[in-house]
């Protein structure tokens, strides 16, 4: 299997977020969502079963994916993306909140959802959302792309992105 085939794949940057314990705002930098149909509106994002927002999701059942753009602090990328919320407080201010869900400042836009269906493999939880509301908040900013992110900003995944690939 050449897994160079999967670099060839397209995908953005955003961070899902929801909520933690104690209604703590939480969420994890994954570049795993799509769209999967448009009437009624529904995303899927895939998360990994170690990570904090994979129980999070679980419990609330609401997720928001907050779209990245070429223009966001990289270092949002870092703070969802590196870290476990179960021991660090990654939003540093009280949030803006939108149909009852954290939003990133910094995202180009947002799209809220319940969960309506889950699917597990071996490692991660794919959660299919049913969109509750969506918004562009800086259209002046073009949404990041994952290879964007790899070959300007230089940036790498982690073990629990979907998309990690050992060199
Ligand atoms: C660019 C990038 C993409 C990522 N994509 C995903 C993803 O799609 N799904 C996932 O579960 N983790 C993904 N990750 C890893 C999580 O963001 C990371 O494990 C995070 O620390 C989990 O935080 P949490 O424990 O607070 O949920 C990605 C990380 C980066 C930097």
């Amino acid at each position: 299997m050449d897994k160079q085939a999967f670099r060839k794949l397209s995908y953005g940057v955003y961070v899902v977020t929801s909520w933690g314990d104690g209604g703590k705002p939480t969420g994890c930098t994954a570049n795993s969502a799509m769209q999967v149909t448009s009437d009624p509106a529904a995303v899927a994002v895939s998360i990994n079963h170690d990570n904090y927002t994979n129980e999070c999701i679980k419990n609330t059942q609401r997720f928001a994916i907050n779209i990245l753009g070429e223009n966001s602090d990289p270092g949002i990328i870092g703070t969802f993306g590196f870290k476990s919320g179960k021991d660090n407080e990654k939003f540093n201010n009280n949030p803006t909140i939108k149909d009852y869900l954290p939003i990133v400042e910094g995202s180009i836009a947002y799209i809220t959802c319940k969960v309506t269906k889950t699917l597990e493999t071996e490692t991660h939880t794919v959660f299919l959302g049913e969109v509750t509301g969506a918004e562009v908040t800086n259209p002046n900013d073009t949404p990041m792309t994952y290879a964007y992110y790899h070959n300007v900003i230089k940036g790498t995944s982690p073990k629990n992105a979907p998309t990690f690939i050992e060199d």
